[in-house]
This record gives structure tokens, sequence and C-alpha cells, in this order.
């Protein structure tokens, strides 16, 4: 008869996952082993779960059961709200071209970027909008030839409804006071003006439903040069899906057919991509160099 020590080994050799029971078990039993198979699920289960469960004493059980039932008929009506935002949801359902054109609409029917920022903030049609605490539309001087264009609201940004107010958005700042510019004189906006969950990258519906509000903003703002901060608003405003690395740090000329006469671009590192690898700052200071110098010339 094998000893427990030794049984153990037996099972640690070959990569068995059993309880060892106190008493020695006969595995070779079938009407034995059904019993101690259940047994053994239960020991498994309280291991797995890691849950010391302590006696209860009566008082103490019924308020635990009191606040069980209160978490159950919460979580009902949490699925029961669920439902009803999905139902409201998929009654409502309207297909994407619909969307964009209401989109369309709403941006050419705005005449300032005052009329602009309310029209985003009264359209309905971009699901990131639901999850959003606030629309962040806008920060900076939008009577300035710069206008800067990132990705989307992160957190800070949604709580503020400012754009670049977080710890990329400082970065940001520091880079282009290093070319003695602040936001007095340049104009900052995002290619999305709801925070998407989680900071995920935007879809390309979420882009396309957002784009008549952005192409509209860059009208009415009519500015001499355009600094797409990072891959997403590159992607989204020219149309270029390479990395930022070949792009950056010459100027890129922009003619959309929206636009009386051609914008010059730059596309520069996001600001929360050298937070990561802050290795490519060196290269990000140059390009603000070379953006400073574009300026001087205009
Ligand atoms: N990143 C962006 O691209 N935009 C913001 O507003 C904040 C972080």
């Amino acid at each position: 008869m094998m000893k427990k020590k030794e049984i153990l080994e037996f099972y640690l050799d070959n990569d068995l996952n059993e309880i060892i029971f106190e008493k020695e078990q006969n595995h070779f039993l079938f009407g034995e082993n059904k019993k101690i198979e259940t047994k053994t699920k239960q020991s498994k289960q309280a291991q797995q779960k890691n849950i010391v469960e302590p006696m209860l004493s009566t008082s103490q059980a019924l308020s635990e059961l009191a606040k069980k039932a209160q978490k159950n008929s919460n979580n009902d009506k949490n699925i029961a709200t669920a439902n009803s935002v999905d139902e409201a949801s998929s009654a409502k359902f309207v297909p994407i071209n619909d969307i964009i054109a209401a989109a369309k609409k709403a941006a050419a029917a705005a005449k300032t970027i005052a009329e602009l920022r309310k029209a985003v903030e009264n359209f309905d049609g971009c699901g990131l909008k639901k999850m959003a605490t606030n629309t962040v539309f806008s920060d900076g001087n939008a009577d300035s030839k710069i206008m800067v264009i990132g990705e989307a609201p992160g957190n800070h940004e949604d709580l503020q409804a400012i754009p670049f107010c977080g710890d990329s958005g400082k970065l940001l700042d520091e880079m282009f006071k290093s070319i003695d510019l602040d936001r007095s004189k340049f104009y900052i906006t995002n290619v999305i003006f709801w925070r998407p969950p989680g900071n995920r990258r935007p879809t390309d519906e979420e882009l396309a439903i957002c784009r008549p509000f952005v192409e509209r903003h860059i009208q009415l703002v009519d500015p001499k040069i355009i600094i797409l901060v990072g891959s997403t608003s590159m992607s989204a405003i020219l149309g270029i899906n390479d990395p930022v690395t070949g792009v950056r740090g010459k100027v890129i000329e922009y003619a959309p057919n929206f636009m009386k006469r051609k914008i010059n671009c730059f596309v520069v590192f996001h600001p929360s991509y050298l937070l990561r690898q802050s290795g490519k700052k060196r290269i990000a200071w140059r390009d603000f160099l070379v953006i400073e110098k574009e300026l001087q010339k205009s």
C-alpha cells in the first residue's frame, strides 16, 4: 500500500490534480469512487475559490440573506434597464448612412464655431455619447491659424470636457511651449467628441459619423496649419494608414474638396505614445522645430 507522501509524489510527478484524503482510498472501487468524486468536487471548488467561509450567527445569516436579496433585486433592475435601452435602441435602429446624412445636415447648418459646438452636443447619432460624461469639443484660440487635431477624449477629458487635459495633454502642452506656443495661440480638438470606453481606438463607423462635424470644424476655423496628433487623426483626416514614423517631420499638403485652398499639415507622435516610448521624444522635439520654422514662414 502506498503511503500518503508517495501518493502525493505520484500525483505531482504525473501532473495530476487530485485531492489526497485523510483516509486512504481504494480508487478502483467504482461505487466508492462515486462518493469520493462528489466529495472531491466540493473540496476542489472550495479550494479554487480560495474562500474561507466563517460560521455565521442567526442574525448575521439573516442580514447576509437580506443583502443578497437586495443585490439580486438591483441586478434585476439593471438587467431591466439594459433590456429597455436595448429595446429602445433596437426599436430605433437607424442605418449608418442615415446617421452620417444627419451628421452632415447638422454640421452644414452650423454657421459659426459656437453653433457647431451646440450641434455636436445635441447630436445623438454616435453610440459613444451614451457612455460618455461630456461632449469634448475644443479648447484654445479659435482665431489662431494653427489647428491641432487629436484622436479622442480620455478619462480626464471626459470628466472636464476639455481636450488634452490629462497626462498626455500636459506633455503636448510642454512640447508646444518649447516653440513658444500655448493654448492662447493655437486651437485644439479631436476627430471624436466622446470618450471611447476603456480608451479603445475609435471604430471606423464612429470616425465616419463624427467626420462631417470635423470637416465643418476645419472649414469654420480655416487654419493655415493643421497639426495631426497620432495615427488615428492622421488616417481620419489624410487617409494615410502608414506608421507615423514614415510621415512625421515634413509638410503634407491637405487639399480637401470642402476647402478653397490647401492647408499645410504636420503629423506628430501622439504624446501618450511618447509617455510609453520616451526614447522617441528627441525626434518629436525635432518635429516641433520643423513646425516652428514653417510657422515663421507664414
Ligand atoms: N488623447 C487624444 O487624442 N485627445 C485627447 O483629448 C486626450 C488624449
